[in-house]
């Protein structure tokens, strides 16, 4: 059956801040440019939010040479994927992926927000800061990326301390399920205790007492198909956030061969490592990966000192994970880290963006090839 023979029921638009995204699914940023403006634009003109991730940027950019200021590129290269972005989707709702774990995270603040996103997505640790570095464009909607409800409250706390700001919404990342950096020890992985089925009420319960609502929890990690958004709403959040189900699609801005690897991948093909970050992190199972599970010299040597704290850099340990995600998606998979969300199995082809639209929301998408 084609998708837009399926009859749904329309999706609820999601209100952050100023915005209202007509369907309520934010594509999660995907660094090292996996999701840069092509697939942002392309989410944003079927109506979700597109998000650009920041974090190194400049690496296959025309101002980031070896040696030279990597910092200054990813500005530039900033500026440009969200000009970009712009032009491919002037009326989407287009906005940046921030991560506080990474040294310009207050650059990367600033730039998006001088640039015109409409939102800044937040994690890696708590943005206690973003608040002030977003301070000169208010309307840009803030949302911070948390795994707890004790993590929500805190940083809430703090920012009306500080800022008499409360977030625009809040991401809820079940660790259990989600790619890339993972908000938990190894040891609290798996644990039911940060699942979605617990957390996602909590923190909805949390925003409805306090803050009459004003607080949308959208859940992220595991996201899929249609029943899956359906059982999110039902637990109360008012929006999604789904990232390796963009990846296999013509609009992800890595190379072919990456996204190949997915079609490619079986049961048992997801697997957790070692981040430099210091913390654990959801990849797919690849030579580089089982490189290191080997402890084979993998590359590591440190060439942009992105990480405020990296293991690679500081104790010359585990690997340079810039290097690893950028090798990754240029398509180089011997030396390449891939990370992914527990769902990297499900990809069975390449589709457009419109389409995966399309089959999710019951409707005819307006950029659908007749
Ligand atoms: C390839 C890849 C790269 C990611 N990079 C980032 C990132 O740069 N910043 C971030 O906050 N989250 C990152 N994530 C996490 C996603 O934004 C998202 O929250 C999570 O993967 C959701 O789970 P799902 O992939 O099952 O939909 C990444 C995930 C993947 C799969």
């Amino acid at each position: 059956m084609t998708a837009d023979a399926i009859s749904l029921s329309p999706l609820p638009p999601l209100r952050i801040g100023d915005y209202t995204i007509p369907v309520p699914i934010i594509q999660g940023g995907m660094g090292i440019r996996v999701s840069a403006h092509r697939l942002a634009a392309a989410v944003g003109n079927e109506g979700g939010a597109g998000v650009i991730a920041t974090v190194a940027l400049s690496l296959a950019s025309q101002y980031y040479q070896k040696g030279k200021d990597y910092f200054r590129a990813n500005i530039k290269a900033l500026a440009d994927e969200l000009a970009w972005a712009r032009e491919l989707s002037p009326t989407g709702i287009i906005g940046t992926n921030c991560m506080v774990a990474i040294r310009d995270f207050e650059d990367m603040v600033r730039t998006s927000v001088e640039h015109g996103a409409q939102l800044i997505i937040s994690g890696a640790g708590l943005p206690l800061r973003l608040p002030e570095f977003a301070a000169s464009r208010p309307q840009t909607a803030l949302v911070p990326i948390i795994s707890s409800l004790r993590a929500a409250k805190l940083l809430t706390k703090r920012w009306s301390k500080l800022y008499k700001r409360i977030p625009d919404a809040m991401v809820f990342e079940d660790p259990n399920t989600a790619g890339g950096h993972l908000g938990l020890n190894r040891s609290e992985l798996f644990s039911p205790e940060y699942s979605t089925e617990r957390v996602v009420p909590q923190l909805v319960e949390w925003s409805r007492k306090e803050y009459g609502d004003e607080i949308p929890i959208i859940t992220a990690g595991g996201i899929w198909d249609r029943q899956d958004i359906d059982h999110a709403l039902d637990l109360g959040a008012k929006g999604v956030q789904m990232a390796s189900r963009f990846i296999c699609t013509f609009e992800c801005d890595a190379a072919e061969s990456f996204k190949e690897t997915f079609i490619k991948a079986g049961e048992g093909d997801v697997v957790i490592v070692d981040s430099p970050a210091g913390l654990p992190g959801r990849a797919l199972l690849s030579p580089f990966t089982s490189k290191l599970f080997r402890g084979s010299e993998v590359y590591s040597k440190c060439f942009a000192t992105c990480l405020e704290a990296c293991r690679c850099r500081e104790e010359k340990e585990t690997f340079c994970i810039a290097e690893a995600l950028h090798r990754a998606q240029q398509g180089d998979l011997e030396e390449g880290l891939i990370f992914t969300g527990t769902n990297a199995v499900r990809h069975k082809r390449m589709m457009h963006v419109w389409e995966i639209f399309q089959e999710l929301t019951g409707r005819k998408s307006p950029n659908a090839c007749p």
